[in-house]
């Protein structure tokens, strides 16, 4: 078993990427020998513009605020992309086995893109593509993310295969998602229909880790809901988004069914049911967000924990590259 999963290191980190993939990040630490391999997506980062001064800080506060949520970097190996160029390398030599009807059918890059087709970068446009080289690199066996990288990892295991048979060998592993059931898609405060992100111009929309305790509770007051109380099972939430949202994040929260919270809050309003959520949330993100604020300022700590990171990737890297090279007859 070999785990890789890597986020783009812009924004803070919110509760649907803690939920999401970092606490599954965090879970799968402990689950076997294999190696574990988490990284800081920056290569993925600037396929929009980012302020360059912002991108290193940027990069390290994510890095920080993964470590204050429990990633350990004696037992995984945690690292940024642009440290380890066989990223990029082998991006390109899988960009000439991805087809471009492929990627026309990524939805993310459809909801990025927008009607600006033409406007944005060509890197956008090959991202899933480098998305892919960042497990095929590391013969991933287990990709922990939430429901929106599905889709990229099905092109990455797309690739995989044709490029396997297209030079006959068996060079690449095909990668499997690993999809947490609870919390696949936090959705945001503010419309139960959009997704929770670090993009939403609305800082209502989300819990970012660093949010202090009372801007917790006043984001789940002032969180979307119905007038309806509460239901009391899981039946009784269709066509009810935001309250399926808030009782979903209790219960990923909670590591609890959905069916056991609305047991508990079945026939009570959101008045009753919010403070506790909110309480909830500040008791689970506090001593994260303690743990980040003690850190983040510690740069030399966390450029060395990068480097050391990238020094271990490299080397499981160079394999495989080696290999890809060589299946293509290309002369190193
Ligand atoms: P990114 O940075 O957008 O998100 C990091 C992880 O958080 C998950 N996530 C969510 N899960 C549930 N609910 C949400 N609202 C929510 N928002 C984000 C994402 O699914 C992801 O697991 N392209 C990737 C980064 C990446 C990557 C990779 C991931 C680059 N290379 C290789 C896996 C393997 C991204 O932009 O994730």
């Amino acid at each position: 078993m070999r785990v890789v999963s890597g986020i783009q290191p812009t924004g803070n980190l919110h509760l649907g990427n803690y939920l999401g993939a970092i606490r599954n990040w965090v879970r799968m630490q402990d689950e076997n020998d294999g190696d574990k391999l988490y990284f800081l997506a920056d290569l993925h980062a600037i396929t929009v513009y980012n302020k360059p001064e912002d991108l290193a800080n940027n990069t390290r506060e994510m890095a920080a605020a993964l470590i204050a949520s429990g990633i350990d970097p004696d037992r995984s190996i945690l690292f940024n992309q642009a440290r380890v160029p066989a990223h990029a390398e082998l991006a390109w030599l899988l960009f000439c086995t991805a087809r471009i009807g492929w990627l026309n059918r990524m939805t993310q890059f459809k909801d990025k893109a927008g009607k600006n087709r033409e406007g944005v970068s060509v890197g956008l446009f090959a991202y899933p593509v480098l998305q892919a080289a960042d497990v095929l690199l590391y013969q991933a066996t287990h990709v922990p993310v939430g429901e929106d990288q599905k889709q990229h990892l099905e092109l990455a295991r797309d690739i995989a295969q044709k490029f396997n048979t297209d030079f006959e060998a068996e060079v690449f592993t095909l990668p499997e998602p690993i999809i947490p059931p609870a919390a696949a898609r936090i959705m945001s405060l503010r419309d139960g229909s959009a997704k929770m992100s670090k993009s939403d111009p609305s800082d209502l929309s989300r819990i970012n880790l660093t949010d202090d305790a009372d801007t917790i509770m006043q984001k789940v007051k002032k969180a979307k809901t119905d007038p309806e109380p509460l239901p009391g099972d899981k039946a009784g939430l269709e066509g009810r988004p935001e309250a399926q949202n808030l009782v979903g994040i209790y219960a990923a929260l909670a590591d609890e069914s959905v069916d056991a919270i609305l047991a508990r809050f079945g026939g009570q309003g959101f008045g009753a049911f919010k403070p506790a959520l909110g309480e909830l949330l500040i008791e689970t993100l506090r001593p994260i967000t303690n743990r980040f604020n003690a850190l983040r300022q510690d740069t030399a700590t966390l450029d060395s924990i990068l480097i050391r990171g990238a020094e271990r990737a490299s080397q499981l890297a160079t394999p495989t590259l080696a290999q890809t090279y060589a299946a293509l007859g290309l002369q190193k």
